[in-house]
């Protein structure tokens, strides 16, 4: 959520900046800014709307400089405009800051600087941080960095930052708490970014920043990190690793979206996913990632999955899987619920955290809890090296590489894909699942691959689909069992990307309501693939037919009744029950996907969304 790239080097800090952007844009897009120190100045530049925006506007301006600092930015505090937008500069201009994450008591700091005279032009939170640095010097007659750190230990909230200043042309700041930074080096020029993606393509050599370091980088010398926690604010060694992501992995591939590239790459992020966690006689399930732990899920008493969004979904799925195969009780909790209420968790609990990003604010939160209340807490992420994986005591990466697009696709899938390893490896230990279905299960599980391909196939036939519900103004997604996560995720993808208003429900649960809504101009998208409830579900479309809405059905290749009573009909191979939402998503990921581009939308960039929610 809002994107920072910040340089100083040998080269020339726009360019880098201003592509850096265009990599970050899917963490927010509402309004972008760059400040490049030129001489003895700051040359601040902000456009409301896309980075382009921005690049055109400050095409023929003056944009030189070798350090510089850029913001992309997804309004948590006051509108998406010009003043509001990063960086935000001091008052005497020799200050330019950029940060993501929250200033939570910011106004009781504003309240305090007001009074001492400083006057604030954004309604941002992130002011506050410029003027309370400026104060602090004023009052203390410190240097910048010690400033910086002494306005970091008044503040409360979150913060990735970067700082650039006319007292030292030649040096950049940044900090950290919260919301993540790296920061690469090749030789003496360094890059800094809220992820991986703007440094990249200059580097691998990075180093992730832990909570309360604030960094200098001074050119021409070897980066000095202190820690604000530390009273004597002792000098750290940095320890650079190598950043996993390649710069392949961001590109579109020919593809037109990132979102469609990320759909069509699902059968190989399952295939990634399973990688090296079966054996090559398929007979062994193993991840390597939570063999420590493995005994106490064993004996857990209870799985608390924690999580947002689709990944909330792909935990749903999981219940499912856990409940079915290792027989031990599931709750699945959203996490922004779950960190405010008073949860009940014991020791033999083991809580379960998913999130693609490892950065969502809320999971991370409801991780704090579960480790606070002594439970095993466990992490499914897809970012390497992200604060999920760190934060956690053991885990799993979904190996979907890289997932751009805003609404999530292939890194649901190849969660699902993990959480049906991490049972089917759980239940074999357990005894509470047959050698036989063990072994079926895992044949199963490799077939997906080939499924998702057959399915990916219809395109055409779904995009004519898509031409249907596209004039609709709602639509309906109903499934029952495992497929009742598949029908919110249908929901969730419409709505998301196309702005079409849609709901999912357990089909037999619309009788208790929505089925108020059903008419001629209700599409109702329902998963009837073969399962224990398929008979019911028959019954559900025909109470929907009944008033006359329109059946679009996702059906097992072969079967007849469902597809004779639906005006549009998606045939899926056949696929073991408990395996089938890592199938039947993927027409539904189309559709929406292809509704939204008929409806002209910014399909990776779907209004008001952010790809990696930092704030609560
Ligand atoms: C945002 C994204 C969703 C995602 C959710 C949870 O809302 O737009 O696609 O499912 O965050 O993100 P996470 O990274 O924790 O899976």
């Amino acid at each position: 959520m809002c994107g920072i790239v910040a340089y100083l080097g040998n080269r020339d800090a726009y360019p880098i900046l201003i592509e850096g952007l265009r990599k970050l844009e899917y963490r927010g897009y509402d309004s972008a800014g760059v400040a490049l120190m030129q001489d003895d100045h700051i040359q601040m530049y902000k456009k409301k709307g896309r980075v382009d925006e921005l690049d055109q506007y400050c095409s023929g301006r003056d944009t030189r400089g070798t350090a510089g600092i850029a913001h992309t930015r997804w309004a948590t505090h006051g509108e998406p405009n010009e003043e509001n937008a990063h960086p935000h500069i001091a008052e005497d201009g020799s200050m330019a800051l950029i940060h993501n994450g929250i200033i939570e008591n910011y106004l009781s700091l504003k309240k305090q600087l007001i009074q001492e005279g400083f006057t604030f032009k954004s309604e941002t939170d992130t002011e506050v941080l410029v003027h309370l640095i400026k104060s602090i010097q004023k009052k203390e007659d410190v240097a910048l960095p010690e400033a910086v750190m002494m306005a970091l230990s008044m503040v409360e909230g979150t913060y990735a930052l970067a700082i650039l200043s006319v007292d030292d042309p030649d040096r950049l700041i940044v900090a950290k708490k919260g919301s993540p930074l790296l920061i690469g080096r090749d030789g003496h020029d360094y890059f800094v970014g809220s992820d991986g993606a703007p440094i990249v393509e200059y580097t691998q050599d990075v180093v992730y920043l832990e909570d309360g370091d604030v960094g200098v980088i001074k050119r021409g010398k070897a980066l000095k990190i202190r820690n604000i926690n530390d009273e004597k604010h002792l000098l750290k060694r940095p320890s650079f690793q190598k950043l996993e992501l390649s710069l392949e992995q961001l590109e579109k591939g020919g593809f037109d979206t990132y979102m469609l590239k990320e759909i069509f790459e699902q059968p190989k992020a399952v295939i990634d996913s399973m990688r090296g966690r079966i054996n090559l006689k398929k007979d062994v399930v193993s991840l390597g990632g939570i063999i420590e732990y493995e005994q106490k899920m064993l004996n857990a008493r209870r799985f608390i999955i924690v999580a947002c969004g689709t990944s909330w979904h792909a935990g749903l799925v999981a219940e499912h899987l856990f409940e079915t195969l290792v027989r031990i009780p599931v709750e699945v909790e959203y996490a922004s619920e779950f960190r405010y209420r008073d949860p009940i968790i014991r020791e033999d609990d083991v809580l379960i955290a998913i999130s693609q990003s490892g950065e969502t604010a809320d999971t991370l939160a409801a991780v704090e809890i579960g480790k606070k209340h002594g439970a095993t807490v466990i992490g499914i992420c897809n970012v390497v090296g992200s604060t999920l994986a760190r934060e956690t005591m053991a885990g799993s990466y979904t190996h979907a590489g890289p997932e751009i697009g805003v609404a999530s696709t292939k890194a649901f899938t190849a969660q699902v894909t993990v959480l049906t390893l991490m049972a089917l490896s759980l239940a074999e230990k357990k005894g509470t699942i047959s050698k036989s279905q063990y072994h079926q299960l895992i044949n199963d599980l490799e077939s997906i691959p080939n499924k998702i391909s057959q399915v990916l196939e219809q395109e055409q036939h779904i995009q004519r689909i898509a031409q249907y519900v596209a004039t609709k103004p709602n639509a309906m997604f109903l499934g029952r069992g495992v497929n009742f996560p598949v029908a919110l995720e249908g929901a969730l993808k419409l709505k998301e990307i196309s702005y079409i208003h849609a709901e999912g429900y357990p089909a037999a649960e619309i009788k208790h309501g929505p089925i108020a809504l059903v008419d001629t101009n209700m599409p109702v998208i329902v998963i009837a693939t073969e399962q224990k409830t398929y008979d019911k579900v028959v019954s559900n479309i025909q109470e929907i037919i009944a008033r006359k809405g329109t059946i679009i059905s996702v059906v097992t290749e072969g079967d007849t009744a469902v597809k004779k009573m639906s005006k549009f009909c998606i045939e899926i191979p056949k696929t073991e029950e408990l395996l089938t939402p890592l199938v039947a998503s993927v027409p539904l990921q189309l559709l929406a996907y292809h509704v939204a581009v008929i409806r002209d939308c910014d399909v990776d960039k779907p209004r008001n969304l952010a790809k990696s929610v930092s704030v609560e």
